[in-house]
């Protein structure tokens, strides 16, 4: 998972073809707002966001995207009213009821990152039953980070580490960046190449905070809500024109120098 080991997809050159595997993670932000600003409660908000999802998984997978990571829940979420905690876990629920037998036919294969304690049974079970039906499927990755928090996995993968070097069966000289994030709950798909926060606002708020390292981002002014393909291609259009070079030089710069 090393960024110097990955292609690069961004080279500069806006013309450039997307190189299959390109890992797009999204922080669906603006619910709320979009619904106070038509006079609706919040709930209507998080509802619409989840239309907004469809349409974007459908634009990522037309657009060659071929992992989409979004963030669902986050583990500082629980401070929300508690009819609000209430509604953003019956929106999951009813999301993978009516979505999930649709994402496993097109060859979707879903993973939920983040803590599993402090769910209610019924989604725990469903989470369990959308990876387990979905785990052979290789078209697209789907990624819902949910009771997700980035320092909350470092942490937890921390631990991991630590118990595994109790029972003996790790030294913790043999830690490594590799061998640090296969505890992560993101393992073992590579870090995101781009990072989009929807509404405006300028933050990671605890979203991959490991796996950002070498993440391009970009800010949209849009409200997830009305979130949909084209704010996707934009945002990809504006990745395609950037050039990563993960500590290093481009080409030019290796040419000038020597
Ligand atoms: C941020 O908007 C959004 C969330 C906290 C939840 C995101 C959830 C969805 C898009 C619903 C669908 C999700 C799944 C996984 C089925 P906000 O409420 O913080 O908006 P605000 O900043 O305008 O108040």
């Amino acid at each position: 998972m090393s960024p110097l080991s990955g292609m690069n997809h961004a080279s500069g050159d806006p013309a450039a073809p997307l190189r299959p595997g390109l890992h797009v993670a999204i922080i669906m932000d603006g619910n709320g707002r979009w619904a106070t600003a038509r006079g609706m409660p919040r709930a209507l908000g998080h509802r619409e966001g989840v239309a907004a999802l469809r349409r974007t998984i459908e634009g990522a997978a037309a657009l060659g995207v071929h992992r989409l990571t979004v963030f669902g829940f986050s583990t500082e979420n629980w401070r929300r009213p508690k009819r609000e905690v209430m509604e953003l876990m019956g929106l999951l629920r009813a999301y993978f009821q009516s979505d999930l037998k649709r994402l496993e036919r097109r060859g979707v294969k879903v993973r939920v990152l983040g803590r599993r304690t402090g769910l209610e049974s019924d989604v725990l079970q469903m989470i369990e039953a959308a990876e387990t039906q979905t785990a052979a499927n290789d078209s697209f990755h789907l990624q819902v980070a949910f009771n997700y928090g980035g320092r909350a996995d470092i942490v937890d993968a921390a631990r991991a580490f630590a118990e595994a070097v109790e029972r003996g069966e790790a030294k913790a000289r043999d830690l490594n960046e590799a061998l640090f994030e296969a505890h992560l709950s993101t393992a073992p798909i590579p870090a995101p190449d781009l990072i989009i926060r929807t509404s405006g606002e300028q933050r990671l708020s605890n979203f991959l905070l490991w796996e950002c390292a070498y993440a391009e981002l970009i800010f949209q002014d849009v409200y997830w809500p009305d979130y949909g393909p084209e704010h996707l291609r934009a945002a990809i259009d504006d990745y395609r024109s950037r050039q990563r070079r993960y500590g290093g030089l481009v080409h030019e710069d290796i040419l000038a120098a020597s």
